[in-house]
């Protein structure tokens, strides 16, 4: 029968019992758009019980993101339901709210203008934060180029190791990714090996705070200093950007000592991810250049149709405004001395879950939670003699909910298979005592059960 044949059957089914109801007697309609409205309690009880087949956020040990939010985000969010941020005139005070936070991160990362309005926005994330960081490189560059009188028509971008969201601007914006291959032994891009990389048509070098597959900060003032001897013998002024998704809200509480943002000179741009080590909810990333004039001026549109005459860079139009609401939320409600606790809890029980990682013993810890990001990254010593694959691994402790990804090291490295856990806010001490004892449990049953089909050795890991 059609999902709602009468009114009559929509008044019976509102009145009765969710799992007594018409629609829940049903398998729910996958290709054709239902005929006619249910009662949103059913609807509702309905997609509640089928999103359980997700994954249990609190256990996904892959995701930088935010998975745990405190009531006062909860009801901000849904307070900002309806404001859309883009519409800044209609909502100037979400916009004085973003304005407030680029104000605040340019000064957390020692922007030279961080007492007057810094330069730069919020975004849906850190790839959208790394598409507008991209964009800015490549026009000053052909700006550059053009003013000398010189092609502009062969951009390239230097990085190590860089998560997907700059190969997706490399093709999308048409700019040769030069990747440098990881080193031997190394976590992420040696400043040594840029000379090889960097020539006249170089838009910028992509130096990591917080490499995604092994977690470690690139050292990011060795590579400006790297490029200073370039610009002195070549005479190319190569900027930095820092994608500092996670370590830009990591390091200036944990690590002040570490010299990586507008401190540095070259430093040119920095984007984060509030949804990450930022502990906003999904949904938000950030983006600050170190002056204005760094962000060309024709990269910005100015859009009057919404009333008020509004300068925008950005990807996306529309936008949701709850996000950076939460985001200013969490900067007022913990604090500089807030967010260093929570970091260094996180940062305490990636050190604890190193220990038991480095005692259960098949494992070489590749990074040991200290110095950089609160995580853990490691491989097996000898993979041949193991008698098991981190994959065989990573499926017997999913068995028990934890989603910990095994995936290959990139480019020269791609033999190496790793496997990282990530600690961030809301995951405890008492979880990671119960990972640590489902881990010895699954190592015991595979190293006494039969290797399963090398087929899976194949698979790809996943890592945000
Ligand atoms: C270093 C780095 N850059 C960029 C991204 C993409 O960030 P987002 O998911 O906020 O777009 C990630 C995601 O993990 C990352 O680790």
């Amino acid at each position: 029968m059609a999902l709602h044949e009468t009114r009559g059957v929509r008044a019976r089914d509102a009145a009765t019992d969710v799992f007594a109801s018409a629609l829940s007697g049903q398998v729910l309609p996958k290709h054709r758009m239902p005929d006619d409205h249910s009662p949103s309690e059913v609807v509702r009880e309905l997609l509640h019980n089928e999103l359980l087949l997700d994954g249990n956020a609190a256990q996904n040990l892959a995701t930088f993101c935010t998975t745990w939010s405190d009531d006062g985000v909860r009801r901000l969010m849904a307070e900002c339901l309806d404001k859309n941020m883009i519409d800044k005139d209609e909502y100037p005070q979400t916009a004085e709210i973003e304005a407030r936070c680029v104000n605040i991160l340019a000064d957390l990362w020692n922007a030279p203008t961080s007492t007057t309005a810094a330069t730069g926005c919020s975004t849906t994330g850190s790839s959208e934060a790394a598409m507008l960081g991209g964009l800015a490189l490549k026009w000053r560059w052909r700006e550059r180029r053009r003013a000398a009188g010189l092609p502009a028509d062969r951009p390239n971008l230097v990085c190590g190791p860089v998560q997907v969201c700059w190969e997706k601007f490399a093709r999308y914006f048409d700019v040769e990714l030069r990747q440098v291959p990881l080193e031997s032994g190394a976590t992420g891009l040696r400043p040594h090996q840029l000379a090889a990389y960097v020539d006249e048509n170089t838009i910028g070098v992509v130096a990591i705070l917080g490499v995604t597959y092994t977690c470690d900060y690139e050292p990011v003032a060795e590579i400006a200093a790297a490029l200073d001897r370039i610009q002195a013998e070549q005479g190319w002024d190569v900027p930095v950007h820092v994608d500092a998704a996670s370590g830009g809200f990591v390091a200036p509480f944990l690590h002040p000592d570490v010299v990586w943002d507008f401190r540095l000179p070259r430093v040119a741009s920095v984007n984060t991810s509030g949804h990450k080590y930022g502990l906003a909810p999904l949904g938000v990333g950030w983006i600050v250049w170190r002056t204005a004039d760094l962000l060309p001026a024709d990269l910005v549109f100015d859009v009057d149709y919404l009333g008020g005459d509004m300068p925008t860079f950005a990807l996306n139009f529309s936008r949701p405004g709850g996000q950076v609401i939460a985001q200013y939320y969490l900067f007022l409600r913990l604090g500089r001395g807030g967010y260093r606790r929570v970091q260094r809890a996180c940062a305490d029980t990636a050190r604890h879950l190193a220990g038991e990682v480095a005692a259960m013993g098949p494992f070489t810890l590749l990074y040991d939670g200290e110095g950089a990001l609160p995580a853990v990254c490691y491989t097996l010593t000898d993979p041949a003699a193991a008698g098991f694959s981190l994959y065989d691994l990573s499926d017997r402790l999913r068995m028990r909910g934890w989603q910990v990804p095994s995936y290959p090291l990139p480019a020269d490295r791609g033999d190496t298979v790793v496997q990282r856990v990530l600690i961030r806010h809301g995951v405890t001490r008492d979880q990671i005592a119960l990972l640590a004892e489902d881990m010895r449990r699954a190592v015991a049953h595979l190293e006494a059960a039969p290797r399963p089909a090398p087929a899976t050795e194949a698979r790809s890991g996943f890592h945000h």
